[in-house]
């Protein structure tokens, strides 16, 4: 890749991860993800914002659009580390050791932990809130946003060009062969918006109180264009992914989408068997339904789903006398992720004493569903059990839609 000039002297040095590995161990990327980072030369300064994790090639990627950008050994004053996670920070050494006299400019909370990473103290400095620093006919400002995504984190703002640097916020899953946001074609576009409300909902999501703040803290500035560390570079339409991540995390609290996500399990067919009445229940009211298999659907694009859902419906049999296994996984992931208080249906079937609902009980409780009925049967479902699931998704999407 070539660099992406954003503005006179600043410019993305981006990676494409591609899809072999879990993001985080986990997430899957089927169409990868992007590494980006940020060279900014001004006046006599040069610096290097958000690093890569040597992975896929990102190291070399960056290695060589800095080369060509006239960054050789040495030749860096400034690194600022705007997040700590190892996707941004995982060749810092190898890269520290390249520029062996540059200053690391960081968040207060940072110092310790690139300490205990990379056991690297030399010029690392803390930077305050709202601090600036002088590179000659650019200033750069910082600004501590605690938990998007982890504690240490902070943005960076370019105050001449107006451009903020906001690593994993305003981010999204995908690769892209163009940098920006209006070089996007039609189809890339579709999936810039899924991708971007996966990452969400996989990476953000619990900590979506902070993003409120955070986006609430960077009210006064004129922000030009966003360049997040994951994604696309937003110039034409910068507010359009600042307004996208604030109703994201409004999902948490909500006004939620009126739209129900169905995630079911089923052994033998006997709780696949009331999945249809559940269904054409919510669809003769008109709202979407998302139906996703469990454990066929990864817990990535269930929750993707399930967090704009104002609706959610589990279905799933009693196993071993507690909870299916996979869908406990399932609810696991969706209680750390904070997806609380949605309106509720369980269904199901057991075989000789149950155990599925006590043990799901637990979740309903300790996630403040708003529970509005439970469907569940022991062997095959009767008539009646699908008579009542019809009618119970019905009167719940009916009180979704308002
Ligand atoms: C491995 C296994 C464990 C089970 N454990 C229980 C149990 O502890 N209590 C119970 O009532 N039924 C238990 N069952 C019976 C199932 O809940 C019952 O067959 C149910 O109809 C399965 O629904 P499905 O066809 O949707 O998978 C178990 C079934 C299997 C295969
Ligand atoms: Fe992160
Ligand atoms: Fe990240």
């Amino acid at each position: 890749m070539k660099p992406d000039r954003l503005a006179d002297g600043v410019y993305r040095v981006a990676a494409q991860i591609g899809n072999r590995d879990l993001f985080e161990g986990i997430w899957p990327i089927p169409d990868g993800v992007m590494l980006n980072s940020y060279v900014i030369k001004g006046g006599n300064k040069r610096v290097l914002i958000d690093l890569v994790k040597d992975w896929d090639g990102a190291l070399d990627a960056v290695d060589q659009q800095l080369e060509s950008l006239s960054l050789g050994a040495g030749n860096l004053d400034y690194i600022i580390i705007n997040h700590m996670e190892p996707d941004h920070t995982g060749a810092m050494a190898k890269i520290v050791a390249k520029y062996p006299d540059v200053q690391i400019l960081c968040s207060d909370k940072a110092v310790s932990l690139i300490k205990h990473f990379y056991k690297i103290e030399k010029n690392v400095r803390a930077v305050k809130d709202g601090e600036t620093l002088d590179l000659g006919g650019k200033t750069l400002q910082f600004f501590m946003t605690p938990n998007i995504h982890w504690p240490e984190t902070m943005m960076t703002f370019l105050v001449e060009d107006g451009i903020l640097f906001s690593c994993d916020a305003f981010g999204s899953f995908g690769r892209y062969d163009a940098c920006f946001d209006d070089e996007q074609s039609e189809e890339s576009l579709v999936h810039l918006a899924s991708e971007t409300e996966r990452y969400y909902a996989n990476i953000v999501s619990s900590f979506s109180s902070f993003v409120i703040r955070g986006i609430a803290k960077l009210d006064g500035l004129d922000i030009k264009v966003v360049a997040p560390s994951h994604g696309v570079v937003w110039r034409s339409e910068p507010k359009k992914i600042i307004d996208w991540y604030k109703r994201l995390a409004t999902y948490m609290q909500g006004p939620r989408e009126k739209e129900v996500a169905v995630i079911w399990s089923s052994m033998y067919g006997n709780t696949q068997a009331l999945l249809s009445s559940i269904v054409e229940g919510i669809k003769s009211e008109g709202l979407p339904v998302h139906v996703l298999q469990v454990p066929q659907t990864h817990e990535s694009f269930v929750l993707e789903k399930v967090w704009r859902s104002e609706g959610l419906v589990i279905g799933m049999p009693t196993y071993e006398y507690k909870m299916f296994p996979p869908m406990y996984h399932v609810l696991d992931i969706l209680e750390r992720s904070h997806v609380t208080g949605r309106k509720t249906l369980r269904f199901g079937s057991f075989g000789w004493s149950g155990g599925a609902q006590k043990q799901f009980d637990e979740f309903s409780t300790a996630m403040k569903l708003d529970c509005k009925g439970v469907i569940e049967y022991q062997g095959s479902p009767t008539d009646e059990d699908k008579k009542k699931a019809y009618e119970l998704a019905k009167a719940m999407a009916k009180e979704i839609k308002g």
